[in-house]
């Protein structure tokens, strides 16, 4: 097995409505091709983690770099794997939008992930790079 993790920058404000059809659509494909991972969406950006057959995620990655809703995608780290970090998860997802979001959601928000990260245990290198990206992230406060 494989795993990769990336970040990107949405080329739109994600409004709910498209992310919907977007996540939809992503966990009917992740089904089928047997991918499961975990999807961050933050101040306007993406950081996701892909984790399945090899020859199954790089396919997703290259159409997932053609994809005009999101730019600049960037590969920061990947791994051969033997176990993955999100078996139960066709693909979890996490939005925060600092337009909407209350200086108490965000700490909500910023709770809940660090409780994540603590409860999931990283099985890979590429795994643990992605959880501390999203660390610092959330380290990092909206004004
Ligand atoms: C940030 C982001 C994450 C995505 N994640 C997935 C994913 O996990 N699985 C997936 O099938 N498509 C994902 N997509 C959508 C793909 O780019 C592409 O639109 C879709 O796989 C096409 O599916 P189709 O070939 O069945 O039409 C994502 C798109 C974006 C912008």
């Amino acid at each position: 097995m494989y795993t990769l993790t990336y970040e990107s920058t949405a080329t739109n404000t994600v409004q709910g409505i498209e992310m919907e059809e977007l996540l939809e659509k992503a966990r009917f494909n992740n089904q089928r091709d047997g991918i499961t991972g975990c999807l961050i969406y933050y101040n306007g950006g993406f950081v996701q983690l892909l984790e399945g057959d090899k020859k199954k995620i790089e396919a997703l990655y290259v159409k997932i770099k053609e994809d005009d809703r999101h730019k600049n995608v960037t590969l920061f780290s990947d791994d051969e794997i033997s176990k993955r970090t999100f078996p139960n998860w066709g693909m979890a997802y996490y939005p925060i939008n600092e337009n909407h979001a209350t200086k108490y959601e965000f700490e909500q928000f910023r709770r809940n992930l660090s409780m994540l990260s603590d409860l999931v245990e990283p099985t890979s290198s590429t795994a643990k790079q992605f959880w501390k990206k999203i660390k610092n992230l959330i380290s990092d406060p909206p004004l």
